[in-house]
């Protein structure tokens, strides 16, 4: 059966709803997805009959929950192929996944160390790092970024030496939406035996992955970007990587024993996993990964590719418009930055927003990468499986409005 947005659309309860009396036209995607009326159950059906803290407690109610809260933990390890559940650690999202992973692996390391990262970090995976050279002295050195808007590999030679601990990129970018290739920067973390961390959270609601093919040593994701609830990530990590690390916060579930004068901490993932964890929202975020893995989204990609495309040559057709990302298909996905002659970013997305068509105006949490296009913000469309040619139209009437009004006609 072809891909049918419609199908998709009537699960989601938010889209059907008018905010100012106008439909929603819902492009605000790569900030967080919507959710669709299956993860409210799941989690409402949790705190309704399964409700209480996990792993401490003997009562049933305590075991349910833990047998709750671990089934979701095995839906993540499905949904990227990890080999054992035990390497899927829950965090609160991305950002704390990366600031986990930055002082656990920072912890040993000095001055003279270096991690090489990449000028279009968002800045969860970039902050962490600043962070960390102010605390330790370490060296960062910065993949340039093309005028296409990818990561420029070919400097990988002249960047990665020696003293590379860690290379941490994007897997794809929320600002110009260019797919890394991460082929070439394996290799050259092996060469030198740095570790790969790779910020998943744009590219893990595309589907089911293999994180340990892509080379990667750790993962990051958000639940709030692949129709789960926020306030719940992950951390993955190879069995060998994870066991190394040291804890990064300390509190009850982490520890195997503690006295007044010492602490043993438990195995991974426990040992990362300090104080009462967002149950109901790994319960969440495991129905949303059932979701995605249900078929639902089968043909997604082919419908989110043209529907990009229309969006990208539109764009190409106004004057003034300057598209900040790749202008072809080729490894990257539906979000689509651009900047309009005259025109703030800002005033852009309020006017959108007057036609009930939400995207995002500013600087997406990627400052670095904005300065690299000589730009303080763009506006940015980001698509779901559930947007729709109306969407797109949508978008361009409001355009247009934008356009009108500023230049005064
Ligand atoms: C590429 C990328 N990395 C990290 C993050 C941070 O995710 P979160 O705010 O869920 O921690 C985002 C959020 O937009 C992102 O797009």
């Amino acid at each position: 059966m072809a891909f049918d947005p419609a199908r998709i659309r009537e699960q989601f309860p938010i889209l059907a709803t008018r905010p100012m009396g106008r439909p929603l036209h819902y492009l605000d995607n790569a900030a967080t997805a919507q959710i669709p009326q299956t993860v409210i159950d799941a989690i409402t059906a949790h705190e309704t009959t399964h409700r209480a803290n996990v792993t401490r407690g003997v009562h049933a109610l305590a075991e349910a929950a833990t047998e709750a809260y671990e089934g979701a933990r095995h839906i993540v390890a499905r949904y990227m192929n990890a080999t054992a559940d035990s390497e899927v650690v829950f965090t609160y999202g991305t950002t704390s996944a990366i600031n986990l992973a930055a002082h656990a692996l920072g912890e040993g390391l000095g001055e003279g160390d270096e991690i090489v990262l990449s000028v279009a970090e968002h800045h969860a995976n970039l902050v962490p790092w600043l962070m960390l050279r102010e605390r330790k002295g370490v060296t960062l050195r910065f993949l340039p970024v093309t005028d296409e808007g990818r990561i420029d590999l070919s400097a990988l030679n002249n960047l990665v030496r020696e003293r590379c601990k860690v290379i941490t990129l994007t897997h794809c970018s929320n600002v110009t939406g260019a797919i890394t290739d991460f082929r070439p920067v394996v290799a050259a973390a092996r060469a030198v035996g740095a570790k790969v961390l790779v910020d998943g959270a744009q590219m893990a609601p595309k589907g089911q992955f293999d994180a340990s093919e892509l080379g990667a040593d750790l993962y990051a994701f958000s639940g709030h970007k692949v129709y789960g609830p926020n306030g719940i990530g992950v951390l993955w990590g190879r069995r060998d990587v994870l066991s190394a690390m040291p804890p990064f916060m300390g509190g009850g579930g982490m520890i195997r024993s503690v006295s007044l004068e010492s602490v043993t901490y438990g195995d991974p993932p426990k040992r990362f996993e300090a104080g009462t964890p967002p149950i109901a929202q790994a319960v969440g975020l495991g129905a949303a990964l059932n979701w995605v893995m249900s078929g639902y989204l089968d043909g997604a990609h082919k419908h989110m590719d043209r529907l990009t495309l229309r969006i990208i040559e539109r764009l190409q057709g106004i004057p003034g418009a300057r598209l900040v990302g790749p202008a072809n298909m080729e490894e990257r996905v539906g979000v689509v930055s651009f900047a309009l002659d005259g025109l703030h970013p800002h005033d852009i997305a309020q006017i959108l927003d007057r036609h009930g068509v939400a995207v995002r105006g500013g600087h997406h949490c990627a400052e670095p990468l904005m300065t690299r296009f000589g730009l303080t913000g763009t506006a940015r469309a980001s698509l779901a499986p559930y947007n729709t040619d109306e969407d797109v139209d949508a978008l361009f009437e409001a355009i247009e409005d934008a356009l009108r009004t500023f230049s005064g006609h």
